[in-house]
């Protein structure tokens, strides 16, 4: 059979997604009791990074050491992928010696690639597209916080980037509304915005009224640093302030995968404030993903 991956969240069914943030809030409390759980003892993640990460290589690779498995960290600076050997030879080899992978790279037409010549689950751990296992924690920390997202309002401020788009997926899945806020040349192609459940409002103060929930993400991504000058200039009406919270609901939380650029996208009141979640966020990171991970290797492991 061919392995499951998770490539983006849409590769769950609503169903699927909602029991395996359910198990990742087992697997928090577990963490928290100081109880040892090891269903992946001998089993190997082999993670491909393409570009930096803080997050999501400690995450995974304390996540599988967690699980009883081994991590292995794998850069194109010192494989074969870095001298020119090609990418589907690279997930033949890796996939016949390890039971799941992870890839951080550009193109997601790269993960995907990837993936259809892979014998075993492939992960996104964000490409240019899309950031799908920050939202597994994103919707795991607002469900600990604030209980179901269903029918919540949800507003993005700032780039329609990776994270958007994963917000946009995310929307349908859980069934909230999303506000996309962002200056028109920024905004999330056309093809994403089909959902009923999405719209785009780009004025900030209008879009951030009655928000439940109100996310940012930096102005310029990994791969897109020499665009940080302009993008400073064009976003900085959507920088998430103090007066811009308050036109939220009074029990809105504020979200943001960082790393985070304060008195950028974000004023340091607001994410150092009361309202914000990022290190429950931050740390749910490796819940998620343990979860993920149990579910794709346990269930790779059956169907073969
Ligand atoms: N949020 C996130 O993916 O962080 P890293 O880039 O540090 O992995
Ligand atoms: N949009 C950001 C997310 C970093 C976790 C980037 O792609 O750099």
């Amino acid at each position: 059979m061919e392995p499951r991956h998770f490539l983006t969240l849409r590769d769950l069914t609503p169903v699927e997604l909602r029991q395996l943030l359910g198990r990742a809030t087992e697997l928090r409390e577990q963490r928290h009791e100081g109880l040892i759980h090891e269903p992946l003892r001998g089993r190997v993640l082999g993670m491909i990074f393409e570009k930096s990460s803080t997050r999501t290589r400690v995450s995974f690779e304390a996540g599988m050491a967690q699980l009883g498995g081994h991590a292995i960290f794998l850069s194109p600076r010192d494989t074969q992928l870095g001298r020119g050997e090609p990418l589907e030879d690279t997930a033949r080899v890796v996939s016949r010696m390890v039971d799941v992978v992870m890839i951080r790279t550009f193109g997601h037409d790269l993960l995907e690639r990837f993936a259809a010549h892979s014998r075993v689950p492939v992960i996104n751990g964000l490409t240019d597209q899309f950031h799908p296992c920050q939202l597994l924690a994103d919707m795991q920390t607002f469900h600990e916080h604030r209980g179901d997202i269903a029918g919540k309002r949800v507003v993005w401020l700032g780039d329609g980037n990776n994270m958007c788009h994963s917000y946009i997926n995310a929307a349908e899945l859980f069934d909230f509304r999303l506000r996309i806020s962002c200056p028109s040349e920024y905004a999330p192609e056309a093809r994403w915005l089909e959902s009923s459940n999405v719209e785009l409002m780009e004025d900030p103060g209008e879009a951030v009224a009655g928000a439940d929930l109100v996310v940012t993400d930096v102005w310029a991504s990994m791969g897109q640093e020499e665009e940080q000058q302009r993008r400073k200039t064009d976003f900085a009406p959507y920088r998430v302030t103090r007066s811009l919270m308050d036109r939220a609901n009074d029990d809105a939380l504020f979200m943001h995968c960082l790393p985070a650029h304060r008195g950028e996208e974000v004023d340091a009141e607001v994410i150092d404030g009361p309202q914000s979640v990022v290190w429950d966020e931050a740390e749910n990171r490796l819940h998620a993903q343990k979860a993920l991970l149990e579910f794709l290797v346990l269930q790779d492991t059956n169907s073969k």
